[in-house]
């Protein structure tokens, strides 16, 4: 049982209730065609079974063999060591993840293929082949070196969705720096907590971000994250630490907008990269060399910095791309995430470049110009394979099929979802209106931990069922569990656990063994705690449905209610805070935050838009809460904790149904209970 939480996994959490109709779409079983099957890698349920057999019975000899797959400099002595709850993957191999994206590639006729096709908001276009985008990450490599970053370094990587992104990301990958990418959407104050617990020595950012038309301050964001001047907080003046580390920063040109370049500090890309050589071999790096930090939202108020290592991750994202997105050498990719995100750096980047795939980037947002940017571009680039998530399809659905039907999107043959679990509508309007019934549909779970896809169906083996994961990937070995550890019987709701290790599985909690312990592997001693509530059907299809911890998935991005609810704290207004999830239509599920304010502040509109505005100043405008209610105390057990539960309900149906005997004290309730009817 979760520490962290008290509730039992149902799935109202992210407003997916897969009540009736899931159980109606459990019965509704598509097939793949035949036409799909014909051509897939995998092409049928008796050879996915027995891959996925021979994975389980042997790891060591199933994973040794695909990782024959990769391009190695050295290879390994041992496949894997696992002491839990830390593992290690292809022990004394030397590898190199830029070196499997790109250099491989060179002596194939993969060389002058087009590895990304980037489309800026403003509809420019940028084509790299395999062999430009190598000679620009070897270029940029040799900056990085010149700006004395060593292998082992932190680099951290705040910018839009350019193909600087990703040469940035590639070139750290080439001198075997840890890349630590921080969502452009972030704050300056996001930026610099991630960039102090990394301690990166250079950020690489661009002055500013094309988005909807308006153009994001990335620079100006960075500055003030780097600023050590004392500042007025609470009516004091205080000392403002800034990012210690930070020796430098290279700024890309993007929107050419006015900016503040600080001499000695800050350095233009464009005249660093001007005179590099591309000569820049490529690090022979250990397998568990650290590629990277991505942090993401937990329990607690401050993100956890996720530690991915070279082989093993690189494997996850190469196998799972092969197989679930079933990649060929003539189609054009598309996965609509931002790099800033787990699936940006697994499926836009390290998984289909290392498969030699041409990758669609796309820098803008998804309504812009008009709600039918995405079909444009799929229609325009004849992209053959779609990845992209629920909260996309809901919105889409909302706008109506006028936008899709103008397009002729005869192109697409397969089509991915992430980040969330997919209703049952949103799956079936997927299928006709975008698929046109043709194209059958990957609903791929899994996390930032895990690196790689870990449930998902194989396209042309696995029937789907729409909203269900169906069964798990090579070596995966999910099991729904009850509280006590004992496995749940069919239907029978539980707790997603992993019973083994995988390649791609994280390595750590960046700088603490101890929270990566007790985050992950104490609630079933040596076994991974997902967070996630599932069943599985009697066909043994995995139905996922949503976190079980104190994270809310919003818009299929995760946020931690107590990161949200010490942003709010931290406002001078504020005395204490409770954020909880409500189901939305598009977004999943949308914030409510509960707040009792400090004597004298007055509860009204102009201090909830102030509020939202500080929470969106000290994470990012994704955390900014949809509702803020204002209350006189929050409900309470007696040992003083906050009823989630309670506020929950609450915020979800406005009642309260359920046990209320441990609440301290009921007349907090019905004041909640006015104030929601007023
Ligand atoms: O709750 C699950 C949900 O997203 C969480 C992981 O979030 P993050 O680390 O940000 O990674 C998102 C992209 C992989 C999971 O714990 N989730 C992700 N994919 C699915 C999903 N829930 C249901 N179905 C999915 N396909």
């Amino acid at each position: 049982m979760p520490k962290s939480s008290n509730k039992t996994p149902k799935p109202s959490q992210n407003g997916q209730s897969p009540s009736i109709e899931s159980i109606l779409a459990e019965k509704r079983l598509f097939k793949p065609s035949k036409k799909f099957s014909e051509q897939a890698r995998i092409s049928s349920m008796a050879q996915y079974e027995k891959m996925y057999r021979a994975s389980i019975k042997d790891p060591e000899k199933f994973f040794a063999k695909q990782a024959e797959e990769l391009a190695w400099f050295k290879k390994w002595r041992k496949v894997v060591e696992w002491k839990a709850p830390f593992a290690k993957w292809f022990i004394g191999g030397k590898i190199n993840a830029a070196y499997n994206c790109l250099d491989r590639h060179l002596s194939t006729p993969r060389k002058n293929k087009a590895a990304i096709i980037w489309e800026g908001e403003n509809f420019e276009q940028r084509v790299l082949t395999y062999a430009q985008l190598h000679r620009e990450v070897s270029r940029a490599a040799n900056v990085l070196k010149s700006l004395g970053v060593k292998t082992g370094d932190r680099v951290a990587i705040y910018m839009g969705m350019t193909p600087e992104l990703a040469i940035a990301v590639l070139a750290c990958a080439r001198i075997g720096a840890t890349h630590s990418v921080i969502f452009g959407g972030f704050s300056a104050e996001a930026i610099r907590d991630r960039v102090n617990d990394a301690e990166a020595k250079l950020i690489i950012t661009s002055d500013g971000a094309y988005r909807r038309g308006t153009i994001v301050d990335l620079k100006r964001n960075v500055d003030l994250a780097l600023r050590t001047e004392a500042m007025m907080i609470d009516g004091k003046s205080q000392p403002y630490g800034g990012c210690p580390t930070i020796e430098k920063v290279l700024v890309v040109k993007r929107t050419g907008q006015d900016i503040d370049m600080f001499p000695g500090r800050d350095i233009w890309w464009h005249e660093a990269i001007k005179d590099a050589s591309h000569d820049c071999p490529a690090a022979e790096l250990d397998s568990e060399h650290p590629l990277y930090i991505l942090y993401t939202s937990g329990t607690t108020g401050k993100p956890k910095g996720i530690v991915h290592t070279t082989a093993g991750y690189l494997l996850g994202t190469y196998l799972t791309t092969k197989y679930v997105f079933d990649i060929r050498d003539e189609d054009v990719y598309w996965c609509t995430a931002d790099v800033g995100w787990v699936t940006g750096h697994s499926y836009i980047l390290y998984g289909p470049l290392s498969n030699g795939a041409t990758v669609v980037m796309y820098e803008g947002a998804p309504t812009y110009p008009a709600p039918d940017r995405f079909w444009d571009i799929i229609e325009r680039h004849g992209v053959t394979v779609f990845y992209t998530a629920p909260t996309a399809i809901r919105a889409f659905i909302r706008a109506g099929n006028e936008h899709p039907n103008k397009h002729d999107m005869s192109s697409l043959r397969l089509l991915g979802s992430v980040g969330e679990p997919i209703n049952p509508e949103a799956w079936m309007w997927y299928h006709t209106v975008i698929g046109k019934g043709k194209c059958p549909i990957v609903d791929t779970w899994w996390q930032t931990e895990t690196g790689a896809i870990m449930i998902s169906p194989i396209p042309g083996a696995i029937p789907t069922k729409p909203g269900s994961a169906t069964l798990p990937f090579f070596g995966v070995e999910p099991e729904v569990v009850r509280k006590d550890g004992t496995p749940c019987k069919p239907n029978e709701g539980g707790y997603l656990v992993i019973k083994k290790p995988w390649p791609s599985m994280l390595r750590g909690i960046y700088k603490d063994p101890e929270r990566f312990e007790k985050q992950y592997f104490s609630e079933y001693p040596g076994i991974y705690f997902t967070g996630d509530g599932a069943r599985r059907d009697k066909n043994g299809y995995f139905w996922i449905m949503g976190r079980v911890d104190d994270v809310i998935n919003v818009s299929g991005h995760r946020l931690g209610t107590m990161e949200v609810e010490s942003a709010l704290v931290g406002h001078e207004a504020v005395a204490e805070a409770a954020v909880v999830g409500r189901p939305d239509e598009i977004k999943g599920s949308a914030l409510v935050a509960f707040v009792t304010l400090k004597q004298g502040w007055p509860p009204d509109e102009t201090l909830k838009e102030r509020l939202r505005g500080h929470v969106g100043s000290m994470i990012g405008p994704i955390a900014k809460p949809d509702d803020i209610r204002f209350t006189d105390a929050l409900p309470k057990t007696r040992s003083g904790k906050i009823m989630r539960r309670l506020l929950r309900e609450l915020a979800s149906t406005g009642a309260v149904a359920g046990d209320t005997t441990t609440l301290e004290d009921f007349s907090v309730l019905e004041k909640l209970r006015a104030g929601e009817e007023e």
